[in-house]
């Protein structure tokens, strides 16, 4: 069995800038507090709780005073309200949330409607929502839309994570759905590069193996979309958090194996992952020791 790696995985820009930033902050300051997981990662999560980084649900729960605002970003009344306490802020929101974040901002103070596409439940869209002070909403069914009275001027954008062709799909819906009413439109591509190069990684991967192996947080937007994404090509796809929960079945009787991971991913992770693959592989094939890597691609 050969097993092949995504050409690109696992932990993007955002997410490596976010850890430096509070691994340097607990290391000067002895312990921070993150509002919310710094990233959708709980074996991330549990290694900054050994370096005193703890997660809090929310503002009445901070024990210390420095405050970290997560890689997805905050709705900036809240930021407000933490400034009020008068607590400090490590702000690690990634670069390109931020964006998405001025787009809403700036569609709102246009007098636009902002509609993110997206999940409504996951704190970047929340907090993308803020940005667009009310005047907003977000989904990821066109169907949803036809409920609102929309106005003149609606503006649309993408949660980071979301995939090019989820994308523009809902838009082709909206705009035929919609522009009886709507006089005028602004799509703002708000997805995130580092998003788009692993999709397009993996799918060209999914295409050409037996199944597809998926590592990252189950609450991992990106993870679930790149999971979702090779499933759809109608490869066998399995999304995994760990190592542990890779058995014989999701391997045998299979030729080449692919493998990627979402952005929040560590590489130790990825690590574990292709040693027990291959552990497994070697133990179905009861091959010796020597000849066990033998065929693999990484
Ligand atoms: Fe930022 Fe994109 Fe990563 S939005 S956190 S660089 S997946």
């Amino acid at each position: 069995m050969r097993i092949e790696k995504a050409k690109e995985m696992g932990f993007c820009f955002g997410v490596r800038r976010a850890l430096e930033l509070v691994e340097k902050a607990a290391r000067e300051h002895g312990s921070v507090e993150t509002l919310g997981p710094l990233v959708h990662n709980q074996q991330i999560i549990d290694i900054l709780a050994q370096l005193g980084i703890r997660a809090v649900e929310s503002l009445d729960e901070l024990q210390g005073s420095i405050v970290v605002i997560p890689s997805h970003g905050l709705r900036p009344q809240m930021i407000e309200e933490i400034q009020a306490r008068g607590l400090r802020i490590l702000d690690t929101t990634c670069p390109i949330v931020r964006k998405a974040q001025i787009a809403a901002k700036e569609l709102a103070q246009a007098g636009f409607w902002v509609i993110v596409f997206g999940d409504k439940g996951h704190p970047e869209v929340n907090g993308v929502l803020g940005w667009a002070e009310g005047r907003g909403v977000a989904t990821l069914d066109n169907e949803v839309v036809k409920e609102f009275d929309l106005p003149p001027q609606v503006g649309i954008l993408s949660q980071t994570t979301q995939s090019y062709t989820g994308f523009a799909q809902f838009l082709t819906g909206f705009v035929a759905a919609s522009l009886s009413q709507v006089k005028e439109l602004r799509i703002v591509n708000t997805i995130c590069d580092a998003t788009r190069k692993r999709q397009g990684a993996a799918l060209e991967l999914a295409g050409r193996v037996d199944s597809m192996i998926v590592i990252g947080g189950r609450n991992s937007a990106n993870t679930q979309c790149l999971a979702e994404a090779c499933a759809f090509t109608g490869v066998k796809t399995y999304h995994i958090e760990q190592a542990e929960e890779i058995n014989k079945d999701m391997i045998s009787g299979r030729s080449c194996i692919g493998i990627t991971a979402g952005a929040s991913t560590p590489d130790e992770i990825i690590q574990e992952v292709l040693l027990k693959l291959e552990a497994l592989n070697a133990e179905i094939w009861n091959l010796p020791q020597h000849q066990r890597t033998e065929g693999s691609a990484y």
